[in-house]
């Protein structure tokens, strides 16, 4: 076998576990071009994404694109997605007005991996503007890859949603 027929392999093999993982993603303007970088890199590792825009650096509303994706989240179709606008605030405050949504903003790799220990976050919302790249794509194999500890974050998490 030659080298380059084994170095596919081994990728088939090492992303293997991803092909049927569907990734969500959306973006305001403010986010465009960091969620264009992270679907090159979600695809180049493997994954399916499912992008719901926005498609251009045009000025839109942020809810326009994260209310659709935070509403499939709410109704079980994707386990995890990423949201993405200038700060990260907008999309985070849209997408958890959705029940069974909790998206996490974070600005660096543990805050995202702690999103999902601790939180069981199930969407996470990246400031578009204010850290690099290749930061936020460490941040997303973290996040999409970390599993909830359990334990005793349980009934904190559960209580989230209880209000009375
Ligand atoms: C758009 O200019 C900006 O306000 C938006 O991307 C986001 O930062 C809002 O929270």
């Amino acid at each position: 076998m030659n080298s380059d027929r084994m170095i596919y392999l081994c990728e088939l093999f090492m992303n293997r576990g991803k092909m049927n993982q569907i990734i969500p993603i959306a973006s305001d303007h403010g986010g465009y071009e960091m969620k264009q970088f992270l679907i090159e890199r979600l695809e180049d590792a493997g994954y399916q994404v499912k992008d719901f825009g926005t498609y251009s650096t045009d000025s839109v509303d942020y809810p326009d694109m994260i209310h659709p994706l935070a509403r499939a989240i709410e109704k079980g179709e994707y386990p995890l997605g990423i949201i993405l606008c200038g700060s990260g605030n907008g999309a985070q405050m849209t997408a958890n007005k959705h029940p069974h949504v909790r998206a996490a903003l974070c600005w660096n790799e543990e805050l995202a991996k702690l999103a999902r220990e601790h939180n069981d976050a199930n969407i996470l919302s990246l400031p578009g503007r204010f850290i690099p790249f290749d930061q936020a794509w460490r941040m997303v194999q973290l996040f999409l890859t970390t599993p909830f500890a359990g334990g005793r974050h349980t009934q904190r998490v559960e209580k989230i949603e209880r209000l009375d």
